[in-house]
C-alpha cells in the first residue's frame, strides 16, 4: 500500500480538517506530519463544532488510528486542553493517539521568543499566531531542541533547564520582560500528560502498516503558500508544507506517496503578513469574509480575501504532485453576478503565467477572466447533479487549466455539506 497525502494549496484554512474527517472513514491510519498548534482544524458534525490543533481530524472515528508525527512540533499545554475536551466528549484518547518519538516540543521560552521576535519587527511582522512554531523548528534544526523520546530521560528536567538558560539570553537581548514560573506550571502538568501516552517510532509503525495492506493518510497543516521553501519567504511558516514534508514529517519514502489531495477554497484567503496578489480589500472581499465567517480558528483575526489566483494554484499543484483537487466553500461564491478568476500576472512588461520569484504587488498585476456567478444557495445540496450551470462551468474551467479533475465539492462546514463529484475523464496532464 501507499500513503496518500492531503494538504492545503493555498495560505491555510483551506477546510482540510473537515476533509480529513470525512475521508477518515476509507483509512486505518490518520497522521500528521508537520505544524503544530498554529493550525486550527475545524469538524463540524450532529450539530457540534470542534477545533483541533495538533491532533489529526481522524480523531473522531472510533477504528481509525491518529499519529502525531516526528515532524509535528507540540506544545504540551495545548495538548492537554485538546485532550481533555476531547475526553468531555467521549472519545477514548488513549486507544486512538499515538505520538512519535521524534516530534519536538514547544517550550514556554519558544513562545517568548516568537512574540518577542514579532514585536521586535515591527512593522515587518509575519503575524505569527504567536504559538512558539518558529523558535521551536529553529532549535530542531540547530540541534538543540528537546524531543517527546526525551520526556522518559532521567535528565529531563536538566535538559529542559539548560535550553530555558539559552532562550533567557535571547529574551535579554530582545528586552522582553516575562513571568516564567507561571507558564511552567502548566507545561510540565503537559509533560506528565504526554508522559502517559502511548510514544511510538511512526517510520517503523507507517511502513509496517503499510506493509500489513492498511490505508495511511497523511494530513498536512497550513498552507503550499505557506511552506518554508517554497511559500512567499519570510511571510511563511518555519515546515515543509508540502508533500515532501509528508516524508520528512512522517518517515515515508517518496515511492511510497499514492495520491495526493490537494485542498483549495473557491477563492483565496490569507491571515498575516504578506503578498497577495487578487486581494480585495473592498466590499467584495468584505461579503467573502462575513459569509464565509473568514475569522481565525486559532487566533480569531480576520482572514484577508481575494479571487481565486491560478499561477498560485498550478505552482502549489506542481510542487506536491497533486492528483485530485478538492474545491471547498463554493457556496459563498453564491450571489457574485460576476466570479473573477486571475489567469496569469503582468510582470516587467510580460504576461506570465507561473509565480516568479516575488510575488509583492509592486512586482505582479493580476490579469483576471470574468465567470458567470450564481443565485442558487448551495448549503442544502445533497447531489453533485444539482450544482447551477454557471458552478459546473467554474469547476470545469478550473480543471482544464490546472490538468487536475476536481472529486470533491463542499458547500458548507458540515460533514454532509460535502458532493462526490466524477473525476473529469479526458482531464489533460500537466508536464
Ligand atoms: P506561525 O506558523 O505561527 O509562525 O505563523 C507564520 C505565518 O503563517 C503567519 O502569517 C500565520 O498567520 C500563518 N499561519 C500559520 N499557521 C496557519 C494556519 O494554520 N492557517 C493559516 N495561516 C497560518
Amino acid at each position: 500500500m501507499k500513503a496518500d497525502v492531503l494538504l492545503g494549496l493555498q495560505w491555510g484554512d483551506e477546510g482540510k480538517g473537515k476533509i480529513v474527517d470525512v475521508l477518515t472513514p476509507k483509512y486505518d491510519v490518520i497522521a500528521r506530519f508537520q505544524g503544530g498548534p498554529n493550525a486550527g482544524h475545524t469538524l463540524e458534525f450532529n450539530g457540534i463544532k470542534h477545533v483541533l490543533h495538533t491532533i489529526p481530524s481522524g480523531i473522531f472515528h472510533d477504528d481509525a488510528v491518529n499519529i502525531i508525527g516526528n515532524g509535528v512540533v507540540i506544545d504540551p499545554v495545548i495538548f492537554k486542553w485538546e485532550i481533555s475536551a476531547l475526553e468531555k466528549m467521549g472519545v477514548d484518547i488513549k486507544k486512538r493517539l499515538f505520538v512519535s518519538r521524534r516530534a519536538h516540543l514547544i517550550l514556554p521560552t519558544h513562545r517568548l521568543l516568537d512574540a518577542a521576535s514579532e514585536k521586535a519587527k515591527g512593522k515587518s511582522k509575519i503575524g505569527s499566531t504567536l504559538k512558539g512554531i518558529g523558535p521551536t523548528y529553529m532549535d530542531k534544526t540547530g540541534r538543540n531542541g528537546l524531543r517527546i523520546g526525551d520526556i522518559d530521560n532521567p535528565k529531563f528536567t536538566e535538559m529542559y533547564e539548560a535550553l530555558v538558560a539559552k532562550h533567557a539570553q535571547l529574551l535579554q537581548f530582545y528586552d522582553y520582560d516575562y513571568n516564567l514560573e507561571e507558564l511552567e506550571e502548566e507545561w510540565f502538568e503537559g509533560i506528565d500528560l504526554l508522559r502517559s501516552m502511548t510514544h511510538i517510532d511512526c517510520e517503523h509503525y507507517i511502513n509496517q502498516a503499510l506493509k500489513e495492506g492498511k490505508s495511511v493518510l497523511a494530513e498536512g497543516a497550513q498552507g503550499s503558500l505557506l511552506d518554508i521553501d517554497f511559500g512567499s519567504y519570510p511571510f511563511v511558516t518555519s515546515s515543509n508544507t508540502i508533500c515532501a514534508g509528508a516524508c520528512t514529517g512522517l518517515g515515508v519514502a517518496p515511492g511510497k506517496v499514492g495520491q495526493v489531495f490537494g485542498i483549495f477554497k473557491a477563492y483565496c484567503t490569507r491571515v498575516g503578513s504578506g503578498p497577495f496578489p487578487t486581494e480585495l480589500d473592498n466590499e467584495i472581499g468584505e461579503q467573502m469574509r462575513q459569509v464565509g465567517n473568514e475569522f481565525g480558528s486559532t487566533t480569531g483575526r480576520s482572514r484577508r480575501c481575494g479571487w481565486l489566483d491560478l499561477p498560485a494554484l498550478k505552482y502549489a499543484i506542481q510542487v506536491n504532485g497533486v492528483t485530485e483537487l478538492i474545491m471547498m466553500k463554493a457556496d459563498v461564491l453564491s450571489g457574485f453576478d460576476k466570479i473573477q478568476v486571475c489567469t496569469h500576472y503582468e510582470y516587467k512588461g510580460e504576461q506570465i503565467h507561473h509565480l516568479p520569484y516575488s510575488i509583492s504587488e509592486d512586482v505582479v498585476k493580476p490579469v483576471y477572466k470574468k465567470l458567470d456567478g450564481w443565485n442558487n444557495d448551495l448549503t442544502g445540496l445533497t447531489e453533485v447533479e444539482s450544482i447551477p450551470s454557471e458552478l459546473e462551468n467554474y469547476i470545469r474551467f478550473i480543471e482544464e487549466e490546472t490538468g487536475v479533475p476536481v472529486s470533491i465539492i463542499s458547500v458548507g462546514p458540515d460533514r454532509k455539506q460535502t458532493l462526490h463529484r466524477k473525476a473529469l475523464q479526458e482531464a489533460p496532464v500537466l508536464d
